[in-house]
Order: C-alpha cells, then sequence, then structure tokens
C-alpha cells in the first residue's frame, strides 16, 4: 500500500475517480475511491492508461516533500487529533546564553563542554515542566550558522529570541527575527543576563521595538521576560509565557497518521552507520517502520530519544536519532514512511539517482561555464 486511492489517482491521471473504481472493476479489482490500493494495483491501472501514466505515477510516489504535505493536510481533518507538545527554538546572537537557559532546564551542562563554548549544531530536546512537555531546539548564534537558524525557525512553533541584557541586539538578533517572521512563527523575548551589573533591559526593549517587538507596556503583543539563565530568575515566568502561548496556538497532532518527520541533524557514526536526529512531526514512528528520507531509505532499526534511552516508538513532537538508513540524509529532508520495504527502496533509490542526476547536470553545467569564460 502506497497510502494513494482512486481519487488520488484520478488527480494524477486527470480522470474521474468513478472511471478509476470501474476500470479497476474491469481489471478484476474491487474497491472504492478512498480505499487504499497497493503498489501492483496501482501499476496495474497505470500501465492500463499508457506508459506517460506509469512515469506520472512513479513520480508522484517519489515526490515526498508531497506526500509530507498531504499528511500534514490530513491531519487537521483527521478525528483522531491529540494535543501534542509544543516544539520551541531558542534564537539569538553568540553568547547570548541560549545553551545555558536550555542547560537549567534541563539540568544538564551542555554550554560547558562545547568547543570554545560555541554551538555548532541543532540540539533537540524534551522538557517536562509539571505535567507538561515541551519539545526545545537549540541553535547556534555564531554568524557562519545561518541555514540552521532558517531551519530552527522553520520546524517549530515558537521563537524565544534570547538578547543579553549586557549586549543589546546585535546581527545575529535580527536575522532570528528575520528568520522568525518569514517564518510566520510567534516571539517570545527573553532578556538574559539580568544578573550582570551592565544589565540594560529598557534600552534592549527600545532596540527592539524598532523590529516590531512590542511589549504590551508599550500597546503592543510581544511578551518581554527579563530572565537570567545563571541564577533561574525568571525562568517560571518565561516556561508560564510559553505554555500560555503553546496553548493560544492549539498545537494538534493525530499519533495515529503515518509518521512525517523532518531531519535536524545527520551524521555518519563509526559504531552504528547512518545516523539521522529526526523531529517527528504527526504521527507515531516505530522501529520496523520502512521509511524514505531525503534521498535515502531504509528500515527504522533502532530509535534513541534525547536522553539516551531506546525507544520503540517516537509520537509527534519528540526529537529521536533513527538508525538504519543505507545512507546519511541531509538536515532539513523530510521523513516519510512507506507501506513495505520494497516501495520504500524504489522511491530512494530512484531519489538518489535523481539527485545523482541533478548534480551531474550541475557540474556539466558548471564546466560548460567556465570554458566559455575562459575563452
Ligand atoms: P552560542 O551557542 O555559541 O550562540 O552561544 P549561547 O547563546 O548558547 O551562549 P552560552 O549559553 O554558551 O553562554 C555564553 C556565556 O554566557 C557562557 O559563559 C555562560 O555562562 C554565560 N551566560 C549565559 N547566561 C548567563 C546569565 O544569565 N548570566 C551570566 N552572568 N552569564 C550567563
Ligand atoms: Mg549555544
Amino acid at each position: 500500500e502506497v497510502g494513494m486511492n482512486a481519487q488520488d489517482l484520478g488527480k494524477i491521471l486527470h480522470r474521474e475517480p468513478a472511471e478509476i473504481v470501474k476500470k479497476l472493476f474491469m481489471l478484476g479489482i474491487m474497491t472504492n475511491q478512498n480505499q487504499s490500493l497497493d503498489k501492483d494495483t496501482i501499476e496495474l491501472l497505470a500501465a492500463d492508461y499508457g506508459i506517460e501514466a506509469v512515469e506520472k505515477v512513479h513520480e508522484d510516489i517519489s515526490d515526498i516533500d508531497n506526500i509530507f504535505e498531504q499528511e500534514m493536510e490530513a491531519s487537521k481533518e483527521s478525528k483522531n487529533q491529540t494535543v501534542r507538545p509544543p516544539v520551541v527554538t531558542i534564537m539569538g546572537h553568540v553568547d547570548h546564553g541560549k545553551t545555558t537557559l536550555l542547560d537549567r532546564l534541563r539540568h544538564t551542562r551542555v554550554s560547558e563542554h562545547e568547543a570554545g563554548g560555541i554551538t555548532q549544531s541543532i540540539g533537540a530536546y524534551q522538557v517536562r515542566i509539571n505535567d507538561r512537555l515541551i519539545t526545545f531546539l537549540d541553535t547556534p548564534g555564531h554568524a557562519a550558522f545561518s541555514s540552521m537558524r532558517a531551519r530552527g525557525a522553520e520546524i517549530t512553533d515558537i521563537v524565544v529570541l534570547i538578547v543579553a541584557a549586557d549586549d543589546g541586539v546585535m546581527p545575529q538578533t535580527i536575522e532570528a527575527i528575520d528568520h522568525a517572521k518569514s517564518a510566520g512563527v510567534p516571539i517570545i523575548v527573553a532578556i538574559n543576563k539580568m544578573d550582570k551589573p551592565g544589565a540594560n533591559p529598557q534600552h534592549v526593549t527600545e532596540q527592539l521595538m524598532n523590529y516590531e517587538l512590542i511589549p504590551e507596556a508599550y500597546g503592543g503583543s510581544t511578551i518581554f521576560v527579563d530572565i537570567s539563565a545563571k541564577t533561574g530568575l525568571g525562568i517560571d515566568e518565561l516556561l508560564e509565557n510559553i505554555i500560555l502561548e503553546a496553548d493560544m496556538l492549539e498545537l494538534k497532532a493525530d499519533p495515529k497518521q503515518k509518521a512525517i518527520g523532518t531531519v535536524v541533524e545527520a551524521r555518519l557514526s563509526r559504531g552504528k552507520g547512518p545516523v539521522a536526529d529526526v523531529l517527528i512531526q504527526q504521527g507515531t514512528l516505530r522501529v520496523g517502520d520502512p521509511i524514505v528520507v531525503g534521498d535515502t531509505f531504509g528500515r527504522v532499526r533502532t530509535m534513541t530519544n534525547d536522553k539516551g534511552r531506546q525507544v520503540k516508538k517516537a509520537t509527534p513532537a519528540m526529537p529521536v536519532e533513527i538508525t538504519g538508513l543505507n545512507d546519511v540524509p541531509e538536515s532539513a529532508d523530510k521523513l516519510v514512511v512507506f507501506e513495505d520495504e520494497k516501495t520504500a527502496r524504489a522511491v530512494g533509490e530512484a531519489r538518489a539517482q535523481q539527485a545523482l542526476q541533478k548534480q551531474r547536470e550541475n557540474v556539466q553545467h558548471v564546466t560548460l561555464d567556465n570554458l566559455f569564460d575562459t575563452m
């Protein structure tokens, strides 16, 4: 099964769904417009419409970004929707205290062990506050990691913008605001390092007002919280506001749907092979699920949660490290589950082939361009 029914096929082949059902009946297959069809049936039908149709159907199965969007849409109409944890991304200029804030929330000391005290990848963690789970993404503030910040803003529900009270608005503060705005994500401002003698929250607030972040006291609607990640000042107030904002957004997901997710980070591990940190966005991912991730494919071999514990399933808003892929995917790649391993492999291989083709074309292009340049 590839999650496609007569209606979907009708759309791809520009035919009435009823015609598809009838055609299938003639081919000896009883179905209705909504019933999912297996791969063989789809190919049989497509073949009956001609070679072009087969190609179109194949293209459609390989378009995992499209499948991802469809599952996202389906979740909105699902009757199985349940409340899911918010995904909150911490953004801000280098050294303004993002990792220290998360360390305080998680009771860890990541910041102290980072090379040069600088975050160089996106970290994803779940924290339980009273009885509520919140998923936090830590992003790097260093200028070099702009695309990571953009990605962080795209897969989040809320951005917490950290600004050091003794340093004020800096280039990556502005960049973070831009990323959050273009992703259409609400911003909560946390003015950090309030324990420092040079702290000047008033000045920071005035600076931020130039970027349409206006606190309620000045007639705006942006939440501002003064905090110290070091002493713990204002942290409870910040968390309360995150939960309030999350409640307003009414974040829901359908855990019964087929899982979809986005790669946060991926790497090749010497012991484990290709490893991907994935944020699950809809549905439930289970060990053994056949998956396509970007241009790679496989079967989920192991899943490890943010506390390093092996888990059998991952639910919406949960970050998990997965193994079992045939190759290392790229950050921001989409994860989609397929019904069987054969289809996942076929789609993965087709996508890898397409990617290779594109790469070759680019190389060719470049060499020709270079050639003309030197002539
Ligand atoms: P990047 O990930 O590199 O962008 O930095 P970051 O924003 O994660 O900053 P990090 O948490 O690593 O903190 C940078 C420095 O500021 C560290 O030395 C922290 O101990 C210090 N720091 C963070 N928060 C506070 C605070 O509230 N008060 C004081 N006094 N120092 C803080
Ligand atoms: Mg950091």
